[in-house]
């Protein structure tokens, strides 16, 4: 618990003792009173004292606030703006910390990277969040953020992170127009992960382009709606695509199989159609999960034989047919009717309630990766 009190007196004897910076130790202890559970050594009269827990400094100038897990409960006040110089911000994981982000955290020009992962922040992103020219990272991850992904964000041309995942934001997956900014034009993003929201309409077209250095696109788990663009099929640093959970719909655009970095790729629980994929390209995939989708049964792709790297395939073919195949190590029994291959060792727990029919082709399990079993 804090003693408020004491607080008090202590930013009253910083203002007689630290003139030239004084700035920096009031906004500190401001911060320090509207938190609880600060660090017990967050004592004295100077934040860059080097005595300070988590606080770094440069010519007596907060830098860096990192307080990630240690039981923080309160609101970020408005007040943290007034820190000219701040470059990292991380309060990750303190779920008392709650309250909205105050929209003058933008006028932290310094910035690079703000993480506040796990918290319980919501409410709206601030709309001008792309003033903060040098960002690289923006990490919203699990909070309660609601409202849509402001445009701005794609001024930040140096951003590296993207991750909002487990939120509860909406709207459509803001890209550029004329004069609007949009994700499209973060080209040397490595992250976008958009995944557990509430994201609806359509992927739109415009969100890939061949100069982007995307890494992962994870936009599984919302309530997206159309079919995959195939300017996805362009963005080949790509190495784990998640679209899982979303009301996909039509064929996976062919051109996919370009993708030959991908390592993982799951389509699973969506409206797909058409004929099972062909990702013969991507010789290095691992993990890979079409099922409940409504792909056409009547040729299952020899090919996948050819994928030496597989590890875990999962794939379902209603209506009549389904299989699942894993590595022994993960072996998931969920799909309603499941096909193995009599050298499959069977668990029989798992398979209870599980009816068995139908064929796979034999070169299905000539897979490499796939030999100790
Ligand atoms: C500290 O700030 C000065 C400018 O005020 C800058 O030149 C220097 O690189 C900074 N040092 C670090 C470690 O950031
Ligand atoms: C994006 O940046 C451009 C150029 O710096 C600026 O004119 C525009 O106002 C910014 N837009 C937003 C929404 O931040
Ligand atoms: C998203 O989809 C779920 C399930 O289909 C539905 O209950 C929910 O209302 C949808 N949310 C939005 C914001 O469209
Ligand atoms: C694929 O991955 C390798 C190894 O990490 C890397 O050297 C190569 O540049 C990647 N290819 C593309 C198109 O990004
Ligand atoms: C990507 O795939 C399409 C067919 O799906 C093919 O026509 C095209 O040449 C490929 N592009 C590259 C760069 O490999
Ligand atoms: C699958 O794609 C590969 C290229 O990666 C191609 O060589 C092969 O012919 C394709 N197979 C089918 C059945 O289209």
């Amino acid at each position: 618990m804090c003693p408020k009190v004491l607080t008090f007196l202590l930013v009253a004897s910083f203002q007689i003792y630290t003139q030239t910076y004084g700035d920096d130790f009031t906004v500190m202890s401001i911060l320090k009173d509207a938190w609880e559970n600060t660090p017990r050594n967050w004592v004295g009269a100077d934040p860059c004292g080097g005595k300070w827990e988590g606080i770094s400094c440069n010519n007596s100038r907060v830098t860096s606030i990192t307080l990630a897990a240690v039981g923080l409960m309160g609101e970020l006040s408005g007040d943290i703006s007034s820190l000219s110089e701040l470059e990292f911000l991380d309060l990750s994981y303190n779920t008392g910390l709650s309250g909205t982000l105050p929209a003058s955290i933008v006028n932290l020009k310094k910035l690079k990277h703000l993480k506040l992962v796990g918290c319980s922040f919501y409410g709206p992103i601030p709309e001008l969040i792309g003033s903060l020219q040098l960002l690289e990272s923006l990490d919203l991850n699990s909070n309660g953020f609601t409202g849509q992904i402001p445009h701005s964000i794609g001024n930040l041309s140096k951003l590296i992170l993207l991750d909002l995942s487990d939120n509860q934001l909406d709207g459509a997956i803001p890209v550029s127009s004329g004069t609007t900014p949009g994700l499209d034009m973060l080209v040397n993003a490595l992250h976008f992960h958009l995944g557990r929201n509430q994201f609806s309409g359509a992927i739109p077209n415009e969100l890939f382009r061949s100069d982007m250095t995307l890494i992962h696109v994870l936009l599984h788990d919302n309530n997206l709606t159309g079919s995959i663009p195939s300017t996805l099929g362009l963005v080949h640093t790509l190495e784990a695509v998640r679209f899982e959970g979303n009301s996909l719909t039509g064929p996976v655009p062919s051109n996919l199989n370009n993708l030959t970095n991908v390592t993982t790729l799951i389509l699973s629980n969506n409206k797909f159609t058409g004929p099972v994929p062909n990702l013969t390209g991507m010789a290095y995939l691992c993990y890979l999960d079409l099922s409940n989708n409504i792909f056409d049964a009547s040729d299952f792709p020899v090919s996948f034989s050819n994928l030496r790297a597989l590890k875990t395939l999962y794939v379902s073919l209603p209506p009549s047919f389904s299989l699942l195949y894993t590595s022994l190590q993960f072996m998931i029994f969920h799909a309603v009717n499941i096909v193995k291959p009599s050298s499959l060792p069977v668990n029989n727990r798992m398979m209870e309630n599980t009816g068995l029919e139908g064929q796979i082709p034999p070169t299905l399990f000539d897979l490499p990766g796939l030999q100790t079993l």
